[in-house]
């Protein structure tokens, strides 16, 4: 179940990043709308939360190398999302930003289906 949970919200997650994405790069004054900005935290805040339960109750510690390529991904997409969404001052600018973050969470989804860090790869 939290499994479950955690699944959707992922890709929920992605979903609505390229929404936003493509939002950002046709400067779409929806994406200044409210509730566009508070429902990614809520997306978010929900998928590491049952990501961090997951940990702990099936005992992922030390952390397996996946799990850990995992994290490391996350930061990165965090970065290149908020560069794709926020900071990028030009169109081109925010649609390359926005590609990479996909890359990057698709990455992510590799890493935890195939278990291992090579991702789709491995
Ligand atoms: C704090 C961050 C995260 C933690 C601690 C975490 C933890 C975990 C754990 C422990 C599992 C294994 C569940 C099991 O074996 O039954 C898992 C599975 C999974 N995680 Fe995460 N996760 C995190 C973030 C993410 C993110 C950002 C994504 C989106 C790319 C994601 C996508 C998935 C998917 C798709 C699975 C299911 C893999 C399968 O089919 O077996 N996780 N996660």
């Amino acid at each position: 179940m939290l499994k479950h949970l955690h699944i959707s919200m992922a890709y929920l997650s992605l979903l609505f990043f390229i929404v936003r994405a493509v939002w950002a790069v046709r400067e779409t004054p929806m994406l200044q709308a409210r509730w566009v900005k508070v429902v990614p935290h809520v997306i978010d805040t929900a998928l590491l939360t049952f990501g961090v339960l997951l940990a702990i109750t099936l005992n992922f510690w030390p952390l397996p190398g996946w799990l850990s390529a995992k994290l490391v991904a996350l930061i990165l997409y965090i970065v290149l999302g908020t560069m794709a969404i926020k900071r990028a001052k030009t169109p081109a600018k925010r649609a390359g930003f926005a590609l990479a973050a996909v890359v990057v969470f698709i990455y992510m989804l590799g890493a935890a289906i195939q278990r291992t860090p090579l991702s789709w790869l491995g």
